[in-house]
């Protein structure tokens, strides 16, 4: 349980979406709940608003919405009350805020983007936020591919423009999943309308507000912030994270005399190490086997799964997966119940089931 105080303020995070850029893995599942050492992301940022003192939050849910209520129940065990708004489609960041009114009342609240990582505290954003007033605070980051984001314009230091995804961007700062708002911001998006993308943009209600003569403030990043909609961002958050963990290896791991743990390494309840080299930073999930493997940093091994006579580093393997006789992955994210597997079968072939919008590159 949260021990912080309470702060007068609700949370809005994002969980619905399309993930469209993150097929197959979001064909079957919720792209929020990937894990990242082994957590899910989603935790990463509800925890940081829990330590911010938020004690309401409500959470966006589309078509994953039952697998995000299995995962987060009732939010008790984040130390605040959670309370599940569904959106009956992705229709845009702004529409999920505008179906949140009702939850929100009068109180301001943050919101959340919950693919989002960020390192460093929500509190003092909060705090200030309280402190100061203003009608909506953003947060901005330094980006070197502006035209992939929400990009905003400065002018004497105030905010003057933002552009979705703009094709020339006149500014490299870019929003960062993190919003704080007041009540006016359901005025704004009563006065935009859906983009050519058929989505109600925050971006344009913030815009509406900023010509309004509203106060929007902004605020830089202190920490790294990844957006991890795609997999290269998904695998440098992944790194971020494997940067930040103290290692630990449960009294119930086993590792035997033939293998060595080098450097950060976690190994959880039940994980099996045999004849095999875990080179961290990484963490082997719980009851998972890992035989006459090297195993190299930055992975992140989800439960129940088993890597025999193989090599990855740098990927995310999913529960239940098994990989045998294959060397050598990196950078790859392998998801639930996949099997890898070397045949001996002949004709000597590929042999693949793989789902809609799947990728293998093979050297
Ligand atoms: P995005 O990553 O911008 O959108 P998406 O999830 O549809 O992904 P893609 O672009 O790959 O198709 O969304 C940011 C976060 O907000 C993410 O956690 C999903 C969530 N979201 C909603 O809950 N409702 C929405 O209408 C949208 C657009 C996003």
């Amino acid at each position: 349980m949260n021990k912080t105080q309470r702060v007068p303020m609700k949370a809005l995070v994002l969980s619905g979406g399309k993930g469209s850029r993150l097929r197959p893995i979001t064909h079957t599942s919720a792209k929020q709940l990937i894990p990242i050492a082994n957590k899910p992301i989603l935790f990463y940022g509800l925890e940081a608003i829990a330590r911010a003192g938020i004690r309401e939050v409500g959470i966006i849910v589309g078509d994953t919405a039952a697998e995000i209520r299995a995962a987060v129940g009732d939010g008790s065990a984040f130390g605040f009350k959670a309370t599940y708004i569904p959106q009956e489609a992705p229709l845009g960041l702004a529409h999920a805020v505008k179906i949140s009114k009702e939850f929100m009342g009068e109180s301001p609240f943050l919101m959340f983007l919950g693919d989002n990582l960020l390192k460093g505290e929500l509190s003092p954003l909060v705090e200030d936020f309280l402190q100061t007033k203003p009608n909506s605070q953003i947060l901005v980051a330094q980006v070197p591919n502006p035209s992939s984001f929400g990009v905003v314009e400065l002018k004497d230091g105030k905010v003057s423009r933002l552009v979705e995804k703009p094709k020339e961007p006149k500014s490299d700062l870019a929003l960062v999943g993190v919003y704080l708002f007041d009540k006016n911001i359901f005025t704004a998006i009563d006065h935009i309308q859906p983009s050519a993308r058929g989505e109600l943009e925050i971006t344009d209600a913030i815009q509406w507000l900023v010509d309004q003569k509203f106060t929007v403030v902004c605020k830089r990043t202190q920490g790294w912030w990844k957006d991890t909609g795609k997999l290269a961002d998904l695998l440098e958050a992944n790194r971020l994270i494997h940067e930040t963990l103290e290692p630990s290896i449960h009294k119930d791991a086993h590792v035997d005399a033939g293998s060595r743990l080098e450097g950060r390494v976690t190994l959880e309840a039940g994980a099996i190490i045999e004849s095999s080299i875990i080179r961290g930073p990484a963490v082997i999930g719980a009851r998972s086997r890992i035989i006459h493997s090297y195993v190299g940093p930055y992975s992140s091994i989800y439960y129940d799964t088993l890597i025999e006579n193989s090599e990855i580093e740098h990927s995310i393997v999913l529960e239940h997966a098994k990989i045998r006789d294959i060397k050598r992955i990196q950078d790859s994210l392998i998801g639930q119940r996949v099997e890898l597997l070397r045949s001996g079968a002949k004709p000597q072939a590929y042999r693949i089931m793989v789902g809609d919008s799947s990728r293998i590159e093979i050297p």
